[in-house]
């Protein structure tokens, strides 16, 4: 099977998975509904006033972020492959009534559907570079897409995070590189669901700065941070901001990237 057939087969498994995670507990969207922001500190406070900005959400699952942007009063588009996805952040918008653009597109075609070099901010976060064959072209697309002077802003879970098990040990080199296929039976919202396979696709910090850089954009900041967005293993606790820690901080769990074309 190649990328292109593993990546179909991952779309399959997001539209499984989009209705779903609406009602999970894990994204509480009556809270969303009530007013909550899903989003977290770091990319508002990298971010900062989005008034009347032209915002790209790209992998932007069934839009939670992307209208909580357009809250912050930023004009949003959001992007997902998963047609089920964008349905649901179509009909969360309207139940809102946020404006919001939803579009259904791979990532890698985004330049072809969407207007290049016309957006102030474009953002991916939390769970999206582990779905990407080729992160250098992924950071080409995001160039393309920003105009001159705007800025990307990533979050993700550190890979150190696929590499270790709940107990802290190493099962796999950091290094290794290549389609990871696992046969899965539920989400990471807890939620069961009938077995499936998801194909990810490991990376590096050291790799994603050169794919940015490659790109043309210029690396602002790059931060690792010993905070988790959920309990993955009995030891961890809860900070006063939601965040999760291991005891005594030891590794980065997530790294975030601010960068400008
Ligand atoms: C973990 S979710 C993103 C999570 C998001 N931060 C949230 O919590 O709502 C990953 C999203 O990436 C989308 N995705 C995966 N591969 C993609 C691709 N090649 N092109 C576009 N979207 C993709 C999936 O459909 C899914 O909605």
């Amino acid at each position: 099977m190649d990328d292109r057939e593993r990546v179909e087969r991952n779309r399959t498994a997001w539209d499984l998975r989009a209705g779903a995670h609406v009602s999970s507990e894990f994204y509480d969207v009556d809270g969303f509904r009530g007013g909550r922001s899903s989003l977290r500190k770091f990319e508002v406070e990298a971010l900062g006033d989005v008034r009347g900005k032209r915002l790209l959400h790209l992998m932007c699952h069934f839009g939670l972020d992307t209208l909580s942007w357009a809250r912050l009063g930023a004009e949003v588009t959001g992007v997902d492959f998963s047609g089920e996805a964008v349905a649901a952040a179509r009909r969360l918008a309207d139940e809102v009534g946020l404006p919001a653009r939803f579009v259904q597109a791979d990532v890698y075609d985004v330049a072809d559907v969407l207007e290049p070099a016309s957006y102030d901010v474009v953002v991916a976060t939390y769970g999206v570079l582990v779905w990407l064959p080729d992160l250098n072209e992924f950071a080409r697309v995001v160039a393309r897409m920003l105009r001159p002077g705007g800025v990307l802003f990533l979050a993700e879970f550190h890979p150190m995070l696929s590499m270790v098990d709940g107990e802290l040990r190493v099962r796999t080199s950091y290094f290794r590189t290549g389609a990871v296929d696992r046969q899965v039976a539920s989400s990471y919202t807890g939620q069961e669901m009938k077995e499936h396979v998801q194909t990810t696709w490991p990376w590096t910090v050291s790799g994603l700065v050169n794919a940015l850089s490659g790109a043309g954009l210029r690396i602002e900041r790059l931060d690792e941070l010993p905070v988790d967005l959920r309990q993955r293993s009995p030891e961890m606790v809860q900070d006063a901001d939601g965040f999760w820690h291991l005891p005594g901080d030891p590794l980065p769990l997530l790294v975030t990237c601010l960068a400008s074309r």
